[in-house]
């Protein structure tokens, strides 16, 4: 999937006076995205938003986008088909990348199924980017199931569902692999900080 150029010829870019270095200095950590990328259930919600309390309370700037909050707003024209998808992921990609160059970590928990897609935001941030798989088998997933939303998709009552009949694509290189059928979250918040120290993303304390 390409990065779309703009439908109008006529517009031209304005210069901040506030650089990102600027930014990052005040904050004392750096701007990055950290996209949480699995299956419904897999815990990616719950992960990032562990992980943002944990930041915050060690005084970061950080701000936390999700699949269920962002199609109420932003994203609400669209659907679970394969186009409506690469849009969703093609605009959240755009905002997270607001939020890295305003000096945030921003936390973006996206089914985000297709590498395509996941390729374009990690271009879209340039070497701010940290994918974080949150990995778990379909069956655990089916097992959580808290919205009952993998027993819908296996009586037909919702098309397109992902793992039941939609692909997804798992990372083949992410930065961070969480199994959480394996670790707890508080394992995974402690996993993903020591990977945001050894990125010099944030300080170690
Ligand atoms: S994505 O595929 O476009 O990245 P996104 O993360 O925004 O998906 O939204 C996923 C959430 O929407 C799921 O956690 C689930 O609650 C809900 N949902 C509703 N219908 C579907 C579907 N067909 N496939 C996957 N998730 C769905």
């Amino acid at each position: 999937m390409k990065k779309t150029s703009p439908a109008s010829k006529n517009l031209t870019a304005t210069v901040s006076q506030i650089s990102l270095a600027q930014r990052e200095k005040r904050n004392r950590h750096r701007g990055c995205v950290l996209w949480f990328t699995g299956l419904s259930a897999s815990g990616k919600s719950t992960i990032a938003n562990e992980l943002e309390a944990a930041l915050f309370a060690r005084g970061c700037q950080t701000f936390v986008l999700d699949g269920d909050r962002v199609r109420h707003g932003l994203c609400s024209d669209l659907d679970f088909s394969e186009k409506s998808r690469h849009e969703n992921i093609r605009r959240v990609g755009e905002v997270a990348k607001l939020f890295s160059d305003a000096g945030f970590i921003c936390l973006a928990a996206f089914i985000s199924p297709y590498r395509a897609d996941r390729n374009l935001v990690r271009a879209m941030a340039g070497e701010n980017f940290v994918e974080v798989f949150v990995n778990a088998p379909l069956s655990v997933c089916e097992l959580r199931d808290p919205k009952g939303l993998y027993a819908k998709a296996r009586a037909h009552q919702i098309k397109n569902f992902t793992g039941v009949s939609a692909p997804y694509e798992p990372p083949l290189n992410p930065e961070i692999e969480i199994r959480t059928d394996k670790l707890t979250v508080a394992e995974a918040v402690q996993k993903s900080i020591r990977h945001l120290q050894k990125m010099k993303f944030i300080k170690a304390r």
